[in-house]
């Protein structure tokens, strides 16, 4: 009677808007509010707020072998492992990379994915899928570090055509600068995908069930787009994770709130945003696309380019070959050191000197500038 009590009154302060925050997950962790960083989108109904601590619960959870953690291979054992800096929902460090490999023939190509794929799990035990009896050894390596989530749900709701309409494929403006969008087919039909370094993945539901599998080894129903493991090799039942699990997973990564900017108005941070688009970062790292209501100011044109060295070797997938990755946001950019793809920038300066190809001209004309305006440039992207 008294625990009936207690909730209802529970539901009630929910139901008034007075309690947003929670205490969710194993960590016991206390939810952000809305407008905080980590927490959910404003304007949430207390329906839709359970929803997303529901899902939130399940993104901090820890998979023990008695859920069905591991295909038996895995990476970690929740998705907060290497999401999580500085809040749930981040980024993670270099010790969290995952890696993908594959085989090049050293370097004179054609590049060729080996049997079970290119991922290469951090975990597993020991002499599963003989992969050390491989016909052919992998040659070639590719680091990939772990990206913070925050306001992933507005770049899903901008409308394909907004994406499109700033591609470049043959560098009609001439300005060394292209850009491409990664085309998935799914179910027979073509799909832009977004999310991934490579834009692997067209939507965060499709990101749940691919992260299920990839990271944690958990199976989920499959839908027929491609990207759930349906079935695994251990011994609990399949689906590890219901439907229902997969829906409240994918609302907390929709409705995650996105990084709020600093907006100093310091003539340091002016002086930095007029140099980032004399340096052209502005037309990959688009400022604004339009989304399904506002302008997403995310600072990427979700397109393809390659900013990697000439004699780069790396992962291919069909759709983006070798150094093609897609513009990172920079919303939030001061919260998720270390930078790029694999990580090999430690600073924003670093990151800056490491553009080369279509990104060559602007690390080239970062180098002139007079240490003054480097630092004005840099405290622009420390305000986003
Ligand atoms: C071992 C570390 C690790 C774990 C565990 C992990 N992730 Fe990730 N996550 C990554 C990395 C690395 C990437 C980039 C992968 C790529 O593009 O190759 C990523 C990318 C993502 C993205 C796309 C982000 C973007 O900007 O496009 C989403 C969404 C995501 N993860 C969700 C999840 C979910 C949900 C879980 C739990 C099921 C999870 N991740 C568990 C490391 C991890
Ligand atoms: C040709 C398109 C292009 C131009 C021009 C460009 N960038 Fe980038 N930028 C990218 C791509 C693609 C990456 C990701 C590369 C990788 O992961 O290895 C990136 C990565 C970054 C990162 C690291 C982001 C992260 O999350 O790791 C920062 C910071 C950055 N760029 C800032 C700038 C600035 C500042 C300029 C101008 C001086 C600029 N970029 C010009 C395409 C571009």
């Amino acid at each position: 009677m008294s625990i009936r009590i207690l909730r209802s009154f529970a539901v009630l302060l929910g139901s008034a808007g007075i309690c947003v925050a929670a205490t969710v997950g194993g960590g016991g962790t206390e939810a952000p509010a809305p407008g905080e960083l980590g927490g959910p989108t404003t304007g949430l109904s207390p329906t839709e707020m359970g929803t997303w601590l529901a899902g939130e619960a399940q993104f901090d959870r820890a998979f023990h072998i008695a859920d069905g953690v591991g295909t038996p291979e895995f990476n970690a054992e929740s998705c907060r492992a290497c999401h999580r800096d500085p809040v749930l929902g981040g980024a993670g460090g270099l010790e969290l990379n995952v890696s993908r490999f594959g085989f090049d023939n050293g370097g004179l190509g054609p590049f060729q994915d080996l049997p079970g794929g290119q991922g290469l799990s951090k975990l597993r035990p020991p002499m599963i899928n003989d992969r050390e009896n491989y016909p052919v050894q992998a040659d070639v390596f590719e680091q990939r570090q772990t990206p913070s989530l925050f306001g992933l749900g507005l770049l899903e709701s901008i409308p394909e055509a907004n994406i499109l309409a700033n591609e470049d494929p043959g560098d009609s403006n001439g300005d060394g600068i292209f850009g491409v969008a990664r085309v998935l087919m799914i179910d027979g039909l073509p799909e832009v995908g977004r999310f991934g370094w490579k834009s692997q993945v067209p939507t965060l539901e499709d990101f749940v069930r691919d992260a299920m599998a990839g990271e944690a080894g958990i199976t989920t129903p499959s839908v027929g787009r491609g990207f759930a493991l349906s079935a695994d090799a251990d011994s609990v039942a399949d689906p590890e994770f219901s439907e229902a699990e997969v829906d409240e997973m994918a609302f907390y990564l929709e409705n995650l709130g996105p990084p709020l900017r600093v907006g100093s108005v310091a003539p340091e941070v002016v002086q930095g945003e007029i140099l980032f688009t004399a340096l052209l970062c502005s037309t990959c790292h688009i400022p604004n696309i339009n989304g399904a209501v506002d302008p997403v100011f995310a600072y990427t044109d979700l397109l393809l380019h390659d900013v990697m060295p000439t004699d780069y070797r790396g992962m291919e997938e069909p759709g983006a070959g070798n150094g093609m990755f897609r513009t990172p946001p920079l919303w939030g950019i001061r919260h998720s050191a270390p930078y790029m793809h694999d990580g090999r920038a430690r600073g924003l300066r670093e990151a800056i000197l490491a553009h080369e190809s279509e990104g060559q001209a602007s690390s080239d004309a970062f180098v002139l500038l007079s240490e003054s305006e480097q630092s004005a440039l840099i405290a622009f992207l420390r305000d986003l």
